[in-house]
């Protein structure tokens, strides 16, 4: 499948079979994680994947991942992330955000449905989980073998915006 098929195909499952990820797509889906580019290569990203019962009693009490058998929660060590040095801006989310999106695509190729979740007590989950201080979560994935009906590839002429709307040529 190209590229563009394949994010084409990519929806927001939420509704999951119980049957678990393979370990091999597992892997996957982390080496994934582990190629993704950060700012100047820092890497601080650290990736807590819950899959057991007990794990996922825990999560029901920070975010809903809709009973998904495999969810990441994708964290970023902040002191370690990249700050520009004109403002002090940091590239920790976005730094995560592009391991989460490698992750999502990998598990869309090999045939998992997932979901990006981003609505989540922080403050619980640091707590149910020991994060330890200066490791924030940014982002959850989760993932697992979808119990709906896959969307049109192509809906998205529909449910997106048009070029037009959100390009800019040379100059704003
Ligand atoms: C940064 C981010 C945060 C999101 N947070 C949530 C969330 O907390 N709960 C949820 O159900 N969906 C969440 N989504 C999924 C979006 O609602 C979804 O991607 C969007 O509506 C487009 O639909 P599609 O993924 O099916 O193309 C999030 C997506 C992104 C990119």
């Amino acid at each position: 499948m190209d590229f563009l098929t394949l994010a084409r195909t990519r929806y927001s499952v939420r509704k999951y079979q119980s049957r678990p990820v393979e370990p091999e797509k597992l892997e996957r889906i982390l080496t994934a994680a582990q190629v993704a580019p950060t700012a100047a290569n820092i890497q601080p990203v650290r990736l807590l994947v819950i899959e057991s019962k007990e794990g996922k009693a825990k999560l029901a009490t920070v975010a809903n991942t809709f009973s998904a058998p495999l969810v990441i929660v994708v964290c970023v060590d902040t002191k370690a992330a990249w700050h520009r040095p004109m403002d002090g801006w940091s590239a920790e989310a976005v730094d995560a955000s592009i391991l989460t999106d490698h992750m999502m695509l990998e598990a869309t190729d090999l045939g998992l449905g997932s979901l990006w979740v981003c609505y989540f007590h922080a403050d619980k989950l640091r707590d149910a989980f020991n994060l330890p201080d200066g490791i924030d979560p940014v982002n959850i994935l989760a993932i697992g073998y979808a119990d709906t009906k896959p969307l049109d590839p192509m809906r998205h002429t529909t449910t997106r915006k048009g070029l037009s709307e959100t390009v800019v040529y040379e100059t704003f």
